[in-house]
């Protein structure tokens, strides 16, 4: 039996197909390359030295969809697939509705018609939204989000809970991502952000490559301990593990079931900052700017969920995270662009 990874050339998806590969899953890829290379895939293949299907196939294509689920044996799928930028989500909402929440219908139809009721969900802890207090326990009240990609994803958790209630025969697992940074430790895949990253680590490793010039730390007058904006990084092999833990789960456990993916620990920017030179001996130049519109001064899990249910924890710092980022960097400057 194979897993169906949607959005599998992608930052995080690409990282899970090596970690279900190894752990001796059978894989079936499908992605537009919307925001994505089919050479990650070819990367993962040279990591695991196994070979995977690999379909362009957009998840609002319900009879594509139906044709790859009548073709392989799939018994699961971990679903990425999705647009990802908070800022473009407020200038294009409807893409974001029709792409996110649209597609994981159809993938859902498609689903429910081949007797495929076991899904894994890219949630992220945006559902959190701006009133909870830290750390954040899966059983807080979600919602409150501030921008359409976090509501897409508050909508698209109800969307499962309702679908579970409906019919107890689904097995679904919310994944609450924290903030994903790092690479595999071959340098061979990781993130490939297109023009100016939004995400701090990405833009930390195009200033220490010289694509740009500083960083622009945004405010320095949050209420934490330097007065930078505090998050939770997990390393993108330890988050791509927790899928594997999930699946695994998913697979014996029927309903639905809400996991936090972090590590329980709050870095602010300007730590990071400093892991990164530590790790890298690079130094990275950055000015004070204003706040971002949106930003939250604390983001951190609770992850002992994750510990007691599915037994997973983080294994890897931000040190780590930082290191693994910097050799993807030097040998990828242009992400999988030649
Ligand atoms: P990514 O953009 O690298 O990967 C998403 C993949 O989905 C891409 O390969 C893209 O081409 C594909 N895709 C998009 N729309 C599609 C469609 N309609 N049909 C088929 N393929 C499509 O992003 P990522 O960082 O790997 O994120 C993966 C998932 O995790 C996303 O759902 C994202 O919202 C979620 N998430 C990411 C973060 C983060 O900080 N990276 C945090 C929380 C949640
Ligand atoms: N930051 C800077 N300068 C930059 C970029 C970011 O100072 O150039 C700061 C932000 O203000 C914030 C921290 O770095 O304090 C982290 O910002 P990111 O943009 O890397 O991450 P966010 O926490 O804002 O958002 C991320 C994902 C969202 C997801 C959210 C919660 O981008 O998709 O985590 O999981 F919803």
């Amino acid at each position: 039996m194979a897993v169906l990874i949607t959005g599998g050339a992608g930052y995080i998806g690409s990282h899970t197909c090596v970690e279900l590969l190894n752990a001796g899953k059978e894989i079936v890829v499908i992605d537009n390359f919307c925001n994505s290379s089919p050479k990650a895939c070819d990367r993962v293949k040279e990591i695991t030295g196994k070979d995977f299907p690999v379909i362009e196939c957009d998840i609002r294509d319900g009879a594509k969809l139906r044709e790859i689920l009548a073709q392989y044996p799939i018994d699961s799928v971990i679903h990425f697939a999705g647009l990802k930028a908070v800022g473009e989500s407020c200038v294009k909402p409807l893409e974001y509705y029709d792409n996110n929440i649209g597609g994981t219908v159809t993938l859902l139809e498609a689903m429910k018609e081949a007797g495929v009721k076991t899904i894994v969900f890219s949630s992220s802890a945006t559902v959190y939204g701006e009133h909870n207090k830290v750390p954040f326990r899966e059983d807080m009240p979600a919602g409150g989000t501030t921008n359409p990609y976090g509501t897409t994803k508050y909508f698209i958790e109800i969307i499962l809970k309702d679908l579970c209630a409906s019919d107890p025969e689904w097995s679904v697992s919310l994944l609450r991502y924290f903030n994903p940074i790092g690479a595999h430790e071959s340098g061979k895949i990781g993130e490939a952000p297109n023009g100016i990253p939004n995400n701090l680590m990405p833009y930390i490793a195009q200033v220490a490559v010289g694509k740009r010039e500083k960083l622009s730390v945004f405010g320095n007058d949050y209420d934490t301990p330097d007065g930078t904006g505090v998050r939770d990084y997990i390393h993108v092999v330890d988050l791509a593990k927790g899928h594997v833990a999930a699946v695994k789960r998913a697979e014996t456990v029927k309903g639905c079931e809400i996991y936090n993916l972090g590590t329980g620990v709050g870095v602010s920017v300007l730590e990071l900052v400093h892991a990164f030179e530590k790790a890298t001996g690079v130094k990275i130049p950055y000015v004070i700017a204003p706040r971002r519109p949106g930003d939250i001064a604390y983001s951190y899990a609770d992850a002992s969920k994750a510990l007691a249910v599915l037994g997973w924890k983080t294994e890897k710092n931000a040190e780590d995270a930082c290191r693994d980022t910097w050799r993807w960097q030097k040998n990828n400057p242009n992400g999988y662009d030649d």
